[in-house]
């Protein structure tokens, strides 16, 4: 399951209970046994701040794998999980821009920078004529 605490993009509107929803929400996905959780950090993309403190709450609360997203670059990715503050990260617009992401990371190549006119849109470009 993908959980969105303080996504507020569209009109979505958060509120002050929020992290104690997730954490209830996390509580009871990781009774029933679900595998894994990935929380969404759309700050990066103007989304609003998702605090630390929901992540922690979400990491304490949660016994399966906990997969990490938003705005992450190889390095942050490696602190966060050596922190053990998830066990995977996600990466989206990364991808989008250089299909062979995982290759280039282990070769440490620079990567595609990727191009916000092209999300959405049918063709290479953007994605696959890079990277
Ligand atoms: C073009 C585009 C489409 C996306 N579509 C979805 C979607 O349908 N559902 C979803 O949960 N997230 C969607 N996302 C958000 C990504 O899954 C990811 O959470 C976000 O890009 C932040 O990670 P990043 O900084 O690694 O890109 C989309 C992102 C982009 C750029």
């Amino acid at each position: 399951m993908r959980v969105s605490p303080y996504g507020a993009l569209h009109g979505m509107k958060t509120d002050d209970a929020v992290e104690e929803v997730f954490e209830t929400l996390a509580r009871a996905l990781s009774a029933i046994g679900l595998v894994y959780l990935h929380v969404v950090d759309l700050s990066t993309m103007g989304g609003p701040e998702v605090k630390p403190s929901v992540k922690r709450k979400l990491r304490e609360a949660f016994r399966g794998t906990l997969i990490l997203s938003g705005g992450y670059d190889r390095d942050r990715a490696e602190a966060d999980l050596v922190e053990s503050k998830g066990d995977l990260v996600a990466f989206g617009r990364p991808f989008l821009a250089n299909p062979r992401l995982v290759t280039r990371m282990r070769q440490r190549k620079p990567l595609a920078a990727p191009d916000a006119s092209t999300f959405y849109t049918p063709g290479e470009a953007g994605y696959t004529d890079c990277g």
